[in-house]
């Protein structure tokens, strides 16, 4: 973490701010949100911002002015974007369980494109939509069947997922569309899974969507875009020496591999790349216990306000900011207050000799962090804080 950040985060904690919180350096979501989008702009790409990631008002209102679209899984992350001045017309809506109500909010809202899952969920849409005497858009979301080697609970893209809709069952979809008059195809949709730092399974996704752009192709079906989904990942483990994802090099493998036709816009919904590094979540040590073989770190944060470590193993850099760090550091365990033996941050992570009091950082936390908090144990929810305010 850099000093400038360091001594603001001590100084709000010494002049008495409650921990744990979250705090987001804003300047490097800046240049973050630039670098999308002039590499994106290069190629004419339209990137919506993944709200599920980090639907915090004032991280959506920095998000606004770079990136206008924005991607939505529920009715509520559909208000939230409007609220905050996100165009409807940008929105798409994802999820493989919309309800008749969320169906509804969205239909009144005019939105950009419904991502659709199966065919029962296209015959309901367009009962709605029929309700309502409109036409709506949709893309059918295609489960590329393509393995893209990160948690199993993140991957999406293979064949026994519940995502998405098979390219054998395609013949059938379009039977089935021809007798819903109020939608209208407006392209296909992909998503192969998150945190992904190896750029190989988009490659294979561009040959995929090749593949099946050409069997449209073939139906005469023209379609006005193709949504290639999000899953760019971000580096857990060294985030101050790449702070920013190399978008460069994301968005030109799929300007390379993917064939558009003229006027087919090429869309992206990404979501941790964007916001995972500029976000810390902020504790204090409670008590340093020795054990035999371990000594534990407790922190007075717990999977309550990050759940990632417990749900997916995850790893998150552990900092203590109160003292210098240390070469030859001790290792702890690093563990939180909640009666769950999975409410652990980290094990055998190195730091310096650490006490009671301490200033812990967990990093690159702006992604999956505040959203997935929960208050179980009746604790409270962990308030935000935000450079630019400081
Ligand atoms: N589009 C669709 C259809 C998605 O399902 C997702 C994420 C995204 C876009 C954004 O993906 P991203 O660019 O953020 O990888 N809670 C998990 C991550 C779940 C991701 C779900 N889908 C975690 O903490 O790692």
């Amino acid at each position: 973490m850099n000093n400038q950040d360091i001594s603001v985060i001590r100084e709000l904690v010494a002049g008495g701010t409650p921990t744990p919180f979250y705090y987001y350096n804003m300047e490097l979501l800046r240049k973050t949100l630039q670098e999308i989008q002039q590499q994106a702009l290069k190629y004419g790409f339209e990137v919506h911002y993944a709200l599920k990631a980090n639907s915090n008002d004032r991280i959506l209102q920095k998000i606004l002015p770079y990136l206008s679209g924005a991607d939505c899984v529920s009715g509520n992350e559909i208000k939230k974007a409007i609220e905050n001045g996100f165009k409807a017309e940008k929105i798409a809506f994802a999820g493989v369980g919309k309800s008749d109500r969320e169906i509804d909010i969205a239909i009144d809202e005019d939105i950009f494109c419904f991502n659709c899952e199966s065919i029962q969920e296209l015959e309901v849409i367009n009962e709605r939509a029929f309700l309502k005497q409109k036409i709506v858009r949709i893309a059918l979301r295609m489960n590329p069947g393509i393995n893209a080697n990160t948690h199993h609970y993140i991957t999406t893209g293979l064949e026994e997922n519940k995502f998405g809709i098979n390219r054998w069952e395609l013949d059938k979809v379009m039977l089935t569309l021809q007798k819903l008059p109020n939608l209208k195809l407006t392209g296909i949709h992909f998503h192969i899974g998150s945190q992904i730092t190896d750029l190989m399974p988009f490659r294979s996704l561009c040959l995929k969507v090749n593949e099946i752009q050409e069997w449209f192709d073939n139906q005469h079906i023209n379609l006005e875009h193709i949504n290639v989904g999000g899953g760019l990942g971000v580096n857990y483990e060294q985030p101050d020496v790449e702070n920013i994802p190399d978008f460069a090099a994301y968005f030109k493998l799929f300007h390379d591999f993917i064939y558009l036709k003229p006027n087919q816009k090429l869309h992206f919904e990404l979501g941790r790349s964007v916001v995972a590094q500029c976000g810390s979540l902020i504790s204090k040590v409670l008590y340093v216990k020795e054990g035999i073989k371990t000594n534990f770190v407790i922190l007075d944060a717990g999977m309550t306000e990050l759940i990632r470590p417990a749900l997916y193993q995850s790893y998150h850099k552990i900092e203590n900011l109160s003292v210098p760090p240390d070469e030859n550091g001790f290792a702890y365990d690093v563990v939180g207050p909640i009666c769950e033996s999975s409410d652990c941050f980290g094990k055998a992570v190195s730091l310096p000799l650490t006490k009671r009091g301490d200033i812990i950082a967990i990093r690159s936390t702006g992604a999956y962090g505040e959203v997935m908090a929960s208050q179980y144990n009746l604790r409270d929810l962990a308030p935000s804080f935000f450079s630019d305010d400081l």
